[in-house]
């Protein structure tokens, strides 16, 4: 038995999370109309049941104008509260902690999934509110030449968006979230006003640094005004854009949003530009821990740490050096939902099964006593060939 940081609790305000892994918002472009279907039901349904302590459903939009693709989560609408219900209820039954990131994609909405191409949409008679669709941003500066150039909000319209995920978050309590996370990163909407590349207004949201924050401090008063005190709020940085924005304004303003009832920073990167891209061109593990721990002790706030985090002792050094307080495990768990009982596998801790529901981690936890399967099943060096030599033998 060993003890580790990863399988110990965490306790933020009144909610307390069983162990320090979690799974960041993935997008499943899904959704229809806005409503989650049975797929969320299973993906959700079988990290929470994999073991990890919060799961985060994905960037839901706060308005039908922020939606990134067709298949877009909504909760703009009180009609979205039941079918979310089901879901954060599932993710409870599984003795997980369930999360939900509100988003709005700014001049990145109306786009084809990623695997269709990552680009603006094409009109089609399908869509019957294009024009409704229409992309916003805080200034009329498109996310490069490949993109449609967004209309610039009228300073109203933006006062009506920090309502609006006022409601969002009210919503997102009704349907039994228990943590929140507003999408500050990835240059959609938030971390557009926040950028002074895609930030040119004249008016009180944009000019200064204070003012570009504007929006995000107003958007984050406007959710704890309807997100329970108990309930942990968590904000999602891009806390180096390479394009203007770095981890000392980061660190400026996550000082802020702590005073605003911000909780945890989940650090991420890039997205503002073409060429600083969210994830795929990055090839180190850990590339962006230095960003959580830089926060950490800089803004003394929770940070947690994302980005190619793959292994279990990979996670645990990152929390034993302090570089963060939670540790999020995004495409790796794509790859095994089973992660957290892997890891507690390769880190000796004691009942690994026990982390996950009794339907199967009973049944493992016998075979175990009786000394099969206490190593994770891709892992043992040289099995196969042992099974060779057997084979030959007989
Ligand atoms: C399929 C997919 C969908 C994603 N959707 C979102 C999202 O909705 N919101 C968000 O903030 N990040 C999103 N991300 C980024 C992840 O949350 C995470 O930050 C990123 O994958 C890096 O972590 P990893 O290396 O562990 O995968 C998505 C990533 C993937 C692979």
């Amino acid at each position: 038995m060993s003890d580790t940081l990863l399988f110990s609790p965490l306790s933020i305000r009144g909610v307390t999370l069983k162990n320090r892994i979690v799974v960041p918002p993935m997008h499943q472009y899904s959704a229809e109309q806005g409503f989650p279907t049975d797929w969320h039901l299973m993906n959700a349904g079988k990290f929470a049941a994999g073991g990890t302590a919060l799961v985060i459903v994905e960037s839901t939009k706060v308005e039908r104008r922020g939606c990134g693709t067709v298949g877009d989560l909504g909760i703009w609408d009180d009609r979205f509260i039941e079918p979310l219900k089901r879901l954060a209820g599932f993710i409870k039954q599984q003795n997980a902690v369930p999360g939900i990131q509100l988003g709005h994609s700014g001049r990145k909405a109306r786009a084809s999934r990623p695997w269709e191409g990552d680009r603006p949409l094409q009109r089609t008679p399908e869509i019957e509110d294009w024009d409704a669709w229409t992309p916003v941003a805080p200034s009329a500066i498109a996310h490069s030449e490949r993109w449609p150039v967004p209309r610039a909000l009228e300073t109203a319209e933006v006062k009506d968006l920090v309502a609006a995920w006022g409601q969002a978050a009210r919503r997102a309590h009704q349907a039994g979230f228990e943590v929140l996370e507003l999408h500050g990163a990835h240059g959609y909407l938030v971390h557009e006003f926040l950028s002074e590349r895609s930030n040119q207004r004249s008016d009180a949201y944009g000019g200064s640094e204070a003012g570009r924050m504007r929006f995000l401090i107003e958007v984050t008063e406007a959710v704890r005004a309807h997100w329970p005190d108990h309930k942990p709020l968590f904000v999602r940085l891009s806390v180096e854009d390479h394009a203007g924005w770095g981890p000392q304004q980061s660190v400026r303003l996550a000082k802020i949003l702590k005073q605003k009832g911000v909780d945890v920073i989940d650090c991420s990167s890039g997205g503002i530009t073409e060429l600083a891209p969210i994830l795929g061109k990055e090839i180190k593990y850990n590339y962006q821990v230095p960003l959580a721990e830089y926060v950490r002790f800089h803004a003394d706030i929770m940070t947690m740490a994302v980005g190619l985090i793959i292994h279990g002792d990979q996670a645990e050094q990152i929390l034993r050096d302090k570089q963060a307080d939670l540790i999020a495990v995004g495409r790796e768990i794509l790859n095994n939902p089973n992660w957290p009982m892997d890891a507690a596998l390769k880190l000796g801790v004691d009942g690994p099964f026990r982390n996950v529901p009794p339907q199967f981690g009973y049944w493992l936890g016998t075979r175990a006593k009786r000394g099969f399967g206490t190593a994770p099943s891709t892992w043992q060096n040289g099995l196969a060939e042992r099974l060779a030599g057997d084979e030959k033998a007989s």
